[in-house]
């Protein structure tokens, strides 16, 4: 069992604000501890005084937690308190440490456990992934996959048939439902309400995707939502410009790479063991003109930031770049 504290404020007393202030903090508690809803055993929630209009415990019941008890109590007044705060105690069955989660006004009552970001860049094949996975577990914060968004635009955009144009994809990206979701820790991809998690690991996706992030409309679209869900937890984020564009001030940053040999090989083998037939040397081609597409693109590229330190992985082990990124982050701190 473990008790998780969080806290949020509301902008206004309103019952509007209060759901969506309770709403947002108890996803962000979830996310952040990889929970399963039926994990959640109790809510306990207190307010200041200042909040009259509808009880939170009352908002969570409406935004879906339906099966934890829940309860609300008003804190008493004090000199000095932050107005217009909700704080949360959740009891759940889990053996992980708690990630305690302070958003919005109340990030700056727990300056202990300030949020922090580790920029994961580099081209595919280069192990950040994995190494992000691994990183992700062992710190106890989230894991954010943002090559699996974009497979998931250029899984809609196939399935529309649309050409790869700004005109045709722009309607298309708007009006996208696309959600991260995590289940035990591990995300989960989620377009149109469906799981497209395997999906979008297709071959024939990767080539897309590399075709459809170069658009403007679709790297605006998906950097939003990347810098959403990072302001609101600690994380590793993986992609190709987080260093760069995305979270230019996220406190480590790491540009992990290894030669188009190498990185070839690796894909290969992650392929076959998942059953598709694939060719070593038609692997290599994709993989270097994937490069060039994401390297060469007008908007945003991969590029190495110039506060990244560089990992070259080509003649390391997973675990011995877990170990050089932790070891350069105590470094840091
Ligand atoms: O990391 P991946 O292979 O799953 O990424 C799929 C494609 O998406 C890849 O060709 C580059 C692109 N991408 C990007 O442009 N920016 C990111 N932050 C992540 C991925």
């Amino acid at each position: 069992m473990i008790a998780i504290r969080g806290a949020t404020t509301v902008e206004s007393d309103t019952p509007e604000a209060i759901r969506l202030a309770v709403g947002e903090l108890l996803a962000a508690v979830r996310d952040a501890n990889g929970l399963r809803e039926e994990e959640i055993l109790f809510i306990l929630f207190s307010n200041t005084p200042d909040i009259r209009s509808l009880y939170p415990a009352k908002a969570a019941r409406e935004a879906g937690f339906a099966a934890p008890a829940l309860f609300s109590a008003a804190e008493p007044v004090m000199d000095g308190a932050l107005p217009l705060c909700i704080r949360v105690l959740l009891l759940a069955e889990s053996d992980r440490a708690a990630n305690h989660v302070y958003l919005r006004k109340a990030a700056g009552l727990r300056k202990d456990l300030k949020r922090y970001a580790i920029a994961l860049d580099g081209p595919s094949g280069s192990g950040k992934s994995t190494v992000a996975k691994r990183l992700a577990k062992e710190l106890g914060i989230l894991y954010l996959d943002t090559g699996a968004m974009y497979r998931a635009c250029a899984l809609k955009v196939r399935e529309c048939g649309a050409p790869v144009t700004e005109e045709a994809v722009a309607p298309i990206v708007r009006a996208i439902d696309l959600r991260i979701e995590y289940e035990n820790g591990t995300q989960k991809t989620i377009l149109d309400g469906r799981d497209v998690s395997e999906e979008i690991r297709r071959p024939e996706v990767s080539m897309e995707a590399s075709r459809v992030s170069a658009l403007r409309c679709v790297r605006e679209k998906m950097v939003e939502l990347q810098r959403k869900i990072a302001a609101e937890r600690s994380c590793v984020l993986d992609g190709r410009d987080i260093g760069s564009f995305v979270l230019p001030d996220a406190e480590f940053k790491f540009f992990i790479t290894a030669s188009s040999d190498v990185r070839a090989r690796r894909r290969f083998d992650e392929l076959r063991a998942k059953g598709f037939a694939v060719d070593l040397a038609t692997l290599r081609k994709e993989i270097e003109e994937r490069d060039r597409n994401d390297s060469a693109r007008e908007f945003s590229p991969l590029r190495r930031a110039e506060d990244a330190l560089l990992i070259d992985t080509s003649d390391l082990s997973i675990e011995e770049v877990v170990r050089e990124v932790r070891r350069k982050m105590q470094e840091k701190v």
